[in-house]
């Protein structure tokens, strides 16, 4: 009765819903992406729902992207949205347990060293990783057998997963956490990792086994981290230049050395920041691959013509090589635009929020504000495979970003006369309207997108040349349940050795 009631023009129109304060957490849950799309033919671009208690007005589309990502932070903010869950998983005092603008300067320390040089590096470590895991993981069981025509298969997520810990672990984490993965360090991280549910953002402490083996695995991994940094000091300088040791010479503005309890949670950040978004990127990845084998035959030969041996087999793959090959890189950031791993980009309103007509109106001459204490929400998810802006948007399409043909097919005329967005070959925009945004834009976009980038396709180049790929049964669903996006089980793919590799 309540929500017949005449409200407040100026309130963006409140999506109907039968049980108070759950609200549409069903409908959202189960698949938000097709729940903002049935409310925006009822209500438009702007819409309030109700979310377990709050209220969530989301703005679709690229206009909707740039009121979220480009809106000052004094008006909207994500620490107060994001902390309840991140905060007991990283630890206190960085990220979103500080002030804003320690935040811009812990993003800036760790962005100093991740440096091509780095980069350069990185590579032969990932696919060292990769092979190493192939030769001897029970899923690749097919490598300890003779028979190189002999299929086997792997669940793409699980296996995807264990593959890029291992090499985050390698590469940005550092030698003393890869060496520990095996002695304790994973099962802290699947302890600290299963406290990031849906469950545990909407209740930030219940008196549940899950909390408490997040809240001890923090510490424990904080103390891990703070006794790698207290060896490290004590070693006179005898260690690797990475990212922890950048951390550790790093001042803040107000000329203070980061200490060592925050660096420690800065490299927990960083692990569980990149864990599911490039696992679920590379996965789906793999799931793709294998529902196509002529692109996957496609990557193959791209990296034939780069870097293969005359006699067949590849010599090492550089930096280089890496940037050279549109094929793999279309590939990576077509399945970033289908299966954008975070699909709900949410900040607390601080103070009343205009919407700009542009993005929906109650009349002519006033404009929706959405008021202080509510949530905005952007959903790049969307706007990526909206049907008004792409192509053959539900279809995986990887020529769509290298063939100069494909782009100028991308439903320009629709779109880009109106936004000013830069569909040049193979780029789109990346400013706060733009509608291809799964890195996010604005303050809090994200640090770790060139190393995501390299991560995924180094392993993916490195699989491809390793084995073939096929999908048996159906194309895996979303699965929408964790705050990630990630393929639904069972998402087997099948696989046999290639003659070389
Ligand atoms: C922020 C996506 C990998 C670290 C973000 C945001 C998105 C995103 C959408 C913006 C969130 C917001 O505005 O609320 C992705 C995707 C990845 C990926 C799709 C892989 C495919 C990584 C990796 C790291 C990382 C590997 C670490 C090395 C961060 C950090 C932020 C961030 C520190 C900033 C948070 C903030 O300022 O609020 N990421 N990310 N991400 N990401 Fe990533």
């Amino acid at each position: 009765l309540y929500q017949m009631l005449p409200r407040d023009r100026s309130l963006p129109p409140l999506v109907f819903h039968w049980i108070p304060w759950f609200g549409s957490a069903a409908q959202y849950g189960q698949d938000p992406v097709e729940f903002f799309k049935a409310c925006r033919e009822k209500y438009g671009n702007v819409f309030t729902f109700v979310l377990l208690g709050r209220r969530v007005t989301v703005a679709l589309g690229p206009k909707g992207n740039d009121l979220v990502f480009g809106s000052k932070h004094t008006i909207v903010a994500a620490e107060e949205v994001y902390s309840p869950l991140t905060t007991p998983v990283f630890g206190k005092d960085v990220v979103y347990d500080c002030p804003n603008e320690l935040l811009m300067e812990q993003k800036k320390f760790v962005k100093v060293s991740l440096t091509t040089d780095k980069f350069r590096e990185y590579i032969g470590m990932i696919e060292d990783e990769v092979t190493q895991f192939m030769d001897n993981d029970p899923a690749f069981r097919i490598f300890q057998l003779n028979d190189i025509n002999e299929w086997g298969a792997f669940s793409a997520y699980k296996t995807l997963a264990e593959i890029t810990v291992l090499t985050a672990a390698r590469t940005l984490q550092g030698k003393e956490v890869r060496s520990n993965m095996d002695k304790g360090f994973a099962e802290l991280y699947h302890d600290l990792d299963h406290g990031l549910t849906p469950l545990h953002w909407m209740f930030s402490n219940l008196p549940l086994p899950s909390y408490r083996k997040r809240d001890i695995a923090q510490e424990k991994m904080s103390q891990f981290y703070q006794n790698i940094l207290r060896s490290r000091r004590d070693s006179n300088g005898d260690y690797e230049d990475d990212v922890m040791a950048s951390l550790m010479t790093q001042h803040y503005r107000d000329g203070r050395p980061v200490p060592d309890h925050e660096i420690a949670h800065m490299m927990i950040a960083l692990l569980m920041a990149g864990q599911h978004t490039s696992s679920s990127s590379t996965s789906w990845v793999l799931l793709h691959l294998a529902d196509r084998p002529d692109v996957t035959e496609q990557l193959y030969q791209e990296q034939v013509e780069h870097f293969g041996l005359p006699g067949g087999g590849f010599r090492d793959m550089t930096y280089e090589d890496l940037k050279k090959l549109p094929i793999l890189e279309a590939v990576v950031r077509e399945t970033l635009r289908i299966h954008a791993p975070i699909h709900s980009i949410m900040r607390y309103v601080r103070s009343d929020l205009p919407v700009p007509p542009t993005l929906g109106a109650p009349t002519a001459d006033s404009c929706y504000v959405v008021p202080k204490g509510y949530t905005v929400l952007a959903s790049p998810a969307l706007s990526q495979m909206d049907p008004l802006i792409w192509q053959n948007a539900g279809v995986w399409d990887p020529a769509r970003w290298y063939d100069q043909h494909g782009m100028a097919a991308m439903a320009k005329a629709k779109y880009d006369e109106d936004s000013k967005v830069d569909f040049g070959f193979g780029l789109v925009s990346k400013g706060t309207d733009s509608p291809y945004l799964p890195f996010g834009a604005g303050r809090h976009r994200c640090i770790g997108e060139q190393f995501a980038l390299l991560q995924i396709g180094v392993i993916i180049a490195t699989i491809v040349r390793k084995i073939e790929l096929r999908l048996e049964g159906p194309f895996p669903k979303p699965d929408y349940s964790s705050m990630m996006v990630v393929p639904q089980e069972p998402c087997q793919v099948c696989y046999r050795r290639r003659k070389f590799d």
